[in-house]
C-alpha cells in the first residue's frame, strides 16, 4: 500500500498534487511519501513484536538523511556497507549499538571508523577479513564484535545479479567452513563472535528460500553451542520483495510468522535488514515528456529522466510501472519510454502501453523509492535529480537538484 493516488484524474502524493511540485522544483525529481515510509516501517517492525528483534534498515536502498531519520525515530537501526553509509547513519543520529556493518570488501579505514564508533557488529565475510579486523582492533585497543556471514547455498529465485546466497556468489563463508572459522575467532585476541549472519538475495517473492536459509543457519547455531560458542544475534539479512507489476510477495506479517516460528527454540535476538520492502513503493520518479518520435518499427517517448537517474530497467531489465501524472484517459499507444543518454540501453520502459502522451506531459515512474536515487549518477554530465518528501499537505526538498557547479571537477580553479 502507498499514498500515491488519483484525485479528479490528477496524481497526488498524500495531499499534494504532483503537478504543483513539478511547477516549483522542475523535473525530473524523486518524490517520497512520509506517511508511506513510516507506515511501511511500522508494519514490518511490529510484525516481529512477538520476539526479541532489531530492524536495521538497509541504507543502500535509500540513504537520504530525512528518510533515515524517519526509521531511526521509530526505533530502527541500520545496515551499512561502507564508511559513507556509516557517516550518513551517524548524521541521522542512529545509536551506534543499532548498526550492523555488512559487505565483502571493507577497507581498513572503514574498519577503523566503525571500531571507533562502537557499532553493534561486523558481518565478516572471509577469514582474511577476520585477520585484518583483529589487527586493526588491536592497534586501536578495541574489541570487534562480529557475526560470520555464511553462504547457505539457497536459490532465492530472483535476478542473478541480486542473488547472493549461492556457492558461485562472492558473498559469505561456505557453511562447511563456518565452524572452523568460529574456532579461529576464539584464538583472536581482539575479535569476539556474538552472532551469525546470512543474506540470500533481494526482491524475493516466496517464503521458502528464507525458511530454508534460516534452517541452515539454525543448524550451525546448534553445532556452535556444542563447541561452547554462544550466538546472541541471528541476522537474516533483507530481501523481501515488493509488487512492481504482477508479483505477489508475502506480506511482512506472513514473513514474520514463519520466521518467528523457526526462531522459537533458539534464544537469539533476530536482526533483519530490510531495504526495498520499506522504501520501494514509498517513492516515485517524476519526469517530463520532451519529444515524441514515430519510427517505422518503434515509437519513442523521449523524457527528461534517464538511466543515470534510474538504472534498474537498463541494468536488470526491471519493470517499473509508468503512469501519466494527469490522466485524461483517451487513446493508448505502445512506445519505448527513453531518456536523453547516448546509449540504446537508456530506457525506462520498452513496448509499453500507455495513454497517449505529448511534450510537456508529466509521467510518474512508480516503485522507484528503493535503489533509485541511490544508484543514480552523473553519467553524460547530468546533474542528479532532487529528492522531495511529502508530508500531508506540505512538501520539502530533502536534497537539492545538483547544478553545473557540482560538475566542476577535474581541473583546479587556479589552473
Ligand atoms: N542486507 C544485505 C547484506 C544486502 O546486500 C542487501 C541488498 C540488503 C540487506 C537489503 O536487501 P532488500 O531488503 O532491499 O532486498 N540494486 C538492486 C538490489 C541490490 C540489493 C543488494 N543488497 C535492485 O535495484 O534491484
Amino acid at each position: 500500500m502507498h499514498d500515491f493516488h488519483y484525485y479528479q484524474n490528477e496524481l497526488y502524493c498524500e495531499e499534494v498534487p504532483i503537478t504543483k511540485i513539478a511547477d516549483e522544483v522542475g523535473t525530473p525529481f524523486y518524490l517520497y511519501s512520509f506517511h508511506t515510509l513510516e507506515n511501511h516501517f511500522k508494519v514490518f517492525d511490529s510484525a516481529f513484536d512477538g520476539i526479541d528483534h532489531l530492524t536495521c534498515f538497509s541504507i543502500k536502498a535509500a540513504s537520504n538523511l530525512a528518510i533515515l531519520k524517519t526509521f531511526i525515530n521509530l526505533g530502527g537501526g541500520v545496515d551499512i556497507v561502507s564508511g559513507g553509509e556509516l557517516f550518513r547513519a551517524l548524521n541521522a543520529n542512529v545509536a551506534p549499538n543499532k548498526i550492523v556493518f555488512s559487505g565483502v570488501g571493507k577497507q581498513i579505514k572503514e574498519l577503523e571508523y566503525a571500531l571507533t564508533t562502537g557499532i553493534l557488529m561486523f558481518n565478516v565475510e572471509s577469514s582474511s577479513e577476520l585477520t585484518i579486523l583483529n589487527q586493526v582492533a588491536g592497534r586501536l585497543g578495541k574489541k570487534a564484535h562480529i557475526a560470520l556471514r555464511v553462504n547457505p547455498h539457497i536459490d532465492p529465485k530472483t535476478h542473478p545479479y541480486i542473488s547472493t546466497g549461492l556457492k558461485k556468489n562472492k558473498f559469505g563463508i561456505e557453511t562447511t567452513q563456518a565452524i572452523e572459522n568460529y574456532q579461529a575467532v576464539k584464538k583472536l585476541e581482539h575479535v569476539e563472535s556474538i552472532g551469525i549472519d546470512c543474506h540470500i538475495g533481494s526482491q524475493i517473492t516466496e517464503l521458502s528460500p528464507f525458511v530454508e536459509a534460516l534452517r541452515k543457519v539454525k543448524e550451525l547455531v546448534q553445532l556452535l553451542k556444542k563447541e561452547n560458542i554462544e550466538i546472541k544475534y541471528l541476522d537474516l539479512g533483507g530481501g523481501l520483495g515488493i509488487t512492481y507489476q504482477q508479483e505477489q510477495p508475502p506480506h511482512p506479517k506472513e514473513y514474520a510468522e514463519v520466521l518467528i516460528e523457526e526462531m522459537k527454540d533458539l534464544n537469539c535476538t533476530l536482526i533483519l535488514e530490510p531495504g526495498r520492502v520499506i522504501v520501494g513503493n514509498a517513492g516515485i520518479l517524476v519526469s517530463k515528456v520532451l519529444y515524441l518520435k514515430q519510427g517505422t518499427e518503434k515509437s519513442f517517448v523521449i523524457v527528461d529522466a534517464a538511466m543515470n537517474d534510474l538504472i534498474r530497467p537498463s541494468l536488470y531489465a526491471a519493470f517499473q510501472a509508468i503512469q501519466p501524472v494527469v490522466n485524461t484517459g483517451g487513446e493508448e499507444m505502445v512506445v519505448d519510454i527513453v531518456g536523453p543518454i547516448c546509449e540504446s540501453g537508456d530506457f525506462l520502459a520498452q513496448d509499453r502501453k500507455i495513454t497517449c502522451l505529448k511534450p510537456n506531459d508529466l509521467i510518474a515512474v512508480m516503485s522507484a523509492g528503493a535503489y533509485g536515487f541511490t544508484m543514480s549518477s552523473n553519467y553524460n554530465s547530468r546533474p542528479r535529480a532532487p529528492e522531495i518528501l511529502v508530508r500531508g499537505k506540505e512538501f520539502h526538498v530533502i536534497r537539492e537538484r545538483e547544478s553545473y557547479g557540482d560538475l566542476k571537477t577535474g581541473i583546479p580553479d587556479s589552473e
